[in-house]
């Protein structure tokens, strides 16, 4: 099956207030989207890349898939207002082709090729699925500060991307979301609406999300180790 990549990097990091968009942001010497690129370029064939950016970044951006040493095209298009937008552009920007599409937030920099590779597999199978692990700490609802409720967290498992889907499927879904003016905060969400299954596909805590100035932070540590590890 042809199989699309899709990297959102077209956020502007708020939270991690960096003073430049998150994606761009340096790691161990590394981008943030050079390494998403990076566990891209590793993939067994895989048809495309698309990449969504700010307003601006695209040269920046262009010169980064060169590094990586792509070899399949890549289309970077600036990004949208949310998330979602941004994927729903990308997506219009994907083959008719593919058949399914791969979605990876640029803020997860540690996604491995193999994790890529399980989630590509899973929607192949069954048109959806997505990296997620399960709920570790005890949940607590909270209002002004105040415990409401401690929330079993039996079954409960936090979302990760990457995320595959089958790309009509997936096309379906944004299409039916932005008629219903339904916006969410993950793709599974959209195609989970349509009553459709997607499949989770258990990923690892190292796969995390840099979110906040301390996210960066065990994500330096964790990218000098990894380095450390390669370079023996
Ligand atoms: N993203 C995007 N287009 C947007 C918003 C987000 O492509 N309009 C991408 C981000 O670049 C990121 C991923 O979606 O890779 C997840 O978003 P998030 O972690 O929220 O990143 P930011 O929106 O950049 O951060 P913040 O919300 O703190 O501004
Ligand atoms: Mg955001």
């Amino acid at each position: 099956m042809r199989t699309s990549a899709i990297i959102v990097a077209a956020g502007s990091g708020r939270r991690l207030g960096a003073g430049q968009p998150k994606a761009f942001v340096s790691l161990g010497g590394r981008t943030l989207l050079a390494r998403s690129l990076a566990t891209v370029a590793a993939l067994r064939e895989l048809f495309e890349v698309v990449i969504t950016v700010p307003p601006g970044m695209e040269t920046e951006a262009r010169a980064e898939a060169r590094r990586a040493g792509m070899t399949i095209p890549v289309k970077i298009t600036a990004g949208g207002i949310e998330r979602q937008d941004s994927v729903r552009i990308a997506l219009s920007l994907t083959s008719a082709e593919s058949d399914l599409v791969v979605i990876h937030d640029a803020a997860r920099p540690f996604a491995s090729p193999a994790l890529f590779e399980r989630c590509i597999e899973a929607a192949a199978r069954c048109g959806g699925a997505i990296a997620a692990i399960p709920v570790a700490d005890t949940l607590k609802r909270v209002e002004k500060n105040m415990i409401e409720a401690t929330l079993p967290r039996a079954g409960l498992y936090q979302a990760q991307t990457p995320q595959a889907f089958r790309r009509r499927l997936l096309i379906d879904a944004h299409e039916r979301a932005r008629a219903a003016g339904i916006t969410a905060t993950d793709d599974a969400d959209l195609v989970e609406r349509l009553g459709q299954r997607v499949e989770i596909v258990e990923a690892a805590a190292l796969n995390l999300k840099i979110t906040t100035r301390s996210d960066l932070q065990i994500a330096e540590a964790i990218a000098a180790t990894l380095e450390k590890q390669e370079t023996p």
